[in-house]
């Protein structure tokens, strides 16, 4: 380490020695400088009031200088002063900046590498096209409504002119709630076997006309294969005004299922029976995969069955006759329709028990 010399002479020579060496020194030392607190050290070695370099170097150099070489030695003094604090200021920009340097260094991002692929979740296929149904009677004016899941024995069956233990309740397996014994008959809880109790429910509340849809989940006790499900979904539709007649009945769904599956598609009607509509239909459209032709799945028909309607039997505005539901002049068409059923066909499904598993490669399909 760097001491200052005593100088044995003030000879320009003996001065002109003493000041490279003092500078190489001064190189020297900030070469070897890395850290912030190297450099503070530094500075005060050489800058230090007390016993500083610069301070021995006015010391040792110019206060024992003889009077002719004051002046010269002086001079030298004022100017490695200058020097040094050059020296230092330059060394604290450079340590300032190789700092700067290592933390954007240690920040560095690769802004090419592919960021994380994060999926994002769609509507399930079922609720996308009870969706879609929904949109197509809120087009023609329809307003939509909803009813409990856990349905009593009168909605569900009783004023559907289902009477007790009439044989039409057997078309339909029913999960009951157990424990209710000591219940009258009509308030025994069950899960609802079909939509068409929010019907009852809707005109208790809304005297006519009444255009609405409601879509919902059902529950029954059918054994789970590739067509059935213990718990489904429909959409129940209902219309009820002054003159409403079959025709109307038929030119809606024909719309509905234009609109649903495509223009080329057609519709036919063929009797069936509910305890709740009369004349009852099963409603069929033209096999959307053979367009009538006949192939495996229409069973070499030409045609599907896809949902039931009827007209409102008068015996189930008797129920709501209070709320201004008098069949002598009021009428009304009803249907309910398998959500499943449709998206089956729509998106050629093999099974119901796909849209029930969560499998994610069966789901990322309607992605
Ligand atoms: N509720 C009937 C069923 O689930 C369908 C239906 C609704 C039939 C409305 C006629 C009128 O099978």
């Amino acid at each position: 380490m760097y001491t200052v010399p005593k100088l044995e002479d003030y000879s320009q020579h003996a001065l002109d020695r003493a000041v490279v060496d003092l500078l190489a020194a001064l190189d020297s030392e900030t070469r070897e400088l890395r850290t912030d607190s190297d450099w503070k050290t530094f500075r005060d070695r050489w800058m230090a009031r007390k016993n500083g370099v610069l301070t021995q170097v006015n010391d040792t150099w110019l206060k024992a200088a003889p009077s002719p070489a004051k002046r010269d030695v002086g001079r030298r003094v004022n100017e490695l002063k200058t020097r040094v604090e050059a020296a230092i200021e330059e060394a604290h920009g450079k340590i300032h900046a190789s700092s700067a340097d290592a933390r954007l260094a240690s920040e560095r991002l690769d802004i090419t590498l592919p960021g994380i692929h994060r999926p994002i979740g769609v509507k399930h296929p079922v609720l996308r096209v009870m969706d879609e149904i929904v949109a197509v009677f809120k087009a023609m004016g329809y307003s939509v409504g909803e009813g409990p899941e856990v349905e009593t024995d009168y909605y569900n069956f009783e004023s559907l002119n289902f009477p007790p233990n009439h044989p039409a309740r057997d078309t339909q397996d029913t999960l009951f709630i157990a424990g209710q014994e000591q219940k009258p008959a009509r308030d025994r809880l069950m899960l609802r076997t079909h939509t068409s109790p929010v019907q009852i429910r809707t005109m208790e509340v809304q005297p006519p006309p009444v255009r609405i849809v409601i879509p919902g989940k059902v529950h029954r006790n059918d054994p789970l294969d590739a067509t059935h499900s213990p718990v489904f979904h429909q959409v129940e539709g209902l219309a009820v005004d002054t003159n409403i007649t079959f025709c109307d009945l038929k030119g809606t769904l024909d719309h509905a299922m234009k609109a649903l599956f495509g223009s080329s598609v057609k519709t036919r009607f063929y009797p069936s029976f509910f305890p709740f509509t009369e004349p009852s239909a099963d409603m069929q459209v033209s096999c959307i995969f053979c367009g009538g032709q006949g192939c495996r799945k229409c069973k070499f028909s030409g045609w599907i069955e896809l949902l039931g309607c009827g007209m409102v039997d008068p015996n189930v505005f008797e129920f709501v006759k209070h709320n201004g539901y008098d069949s002598s002049k009021i009428s009304g068409f009803a249907f309910g329709m398998g959500v499943e059923r449709i998206a089956l066909l729509k998106y050629e499904v093999e099974s119901i028990q796909l849209f029930y598993e969560g499998d994610v490669r069966f789901l990322e399909q309607f992605a």
